[in-house]
């Protein structure tokens, strides 16, 4: 029983999950220079009481000619570590959003992809917070530099 209070859990997080919206799909990256990632967090219009940002890890991992590593198992090289800072929103996805600029890094060639794990609590009635987390991934290309 306890298991599926669980499950119901996970599915109702799932369903708010955060993903990359930026860089654009199929852009290749030039080491060197900067890309700005932009995160996108649903707002979530349930009754649920409040999230409250724990962590948030943002990588870049290179694939090879391998399928891309799942951001539960390898962040790649990390750019960013710190907390979930919305600027701002929009209202078609019903999101909040965080700029972050980054150099691309020069050690990193070929297919690669943006990783991200989100770490967070959600407050319940009485002496409860959750801990939840939920991990996105975005398949880019890494070009050569001056590429
Ligand atoms: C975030 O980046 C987008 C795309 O470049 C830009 O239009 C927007 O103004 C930026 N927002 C903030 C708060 O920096």
């Amino acid at each position: 029983m306890k298991f599926l209070v669980v499950l119901a859990t996970l599915f109702a997080v799932a369903q708010a999950q955060l993903f990359v919206n930026l860089p654009n799909a199929g852009s290749t990256l030039v080491p060197g220079q900067n890309v700005l990632v932009q995160i996108h967090e649903p707002i979530d219009t349930s009754n649920e009481a409040g999230q409250v940002e724990v962590s948030l890890v943002i990588g870049l991992v290179p694939c090879g000619t391998a399928a891309c590593p799942a951001p539960a198992a390898d962040l790649g090289e990390i750019l960013f570590i710190g907390q979930y800072q919305p600027q701002g929103a929009t209202s078609a996805p019903l999101d909040t959003f965080e700029n972050f600029t980054f150099v691309v890094p020069s050690d990193i060639s070929g297919a690669a992809s943006i990783q991200v794990q989100h770490n967070f609590l959600t407050t319940l009635p009485g002496p409860k917070s959750e801990p939840g987390v939920e991990y996105a991934s975005f398949p880019v290309e890494v070009g050569s530099a001056g590429a």
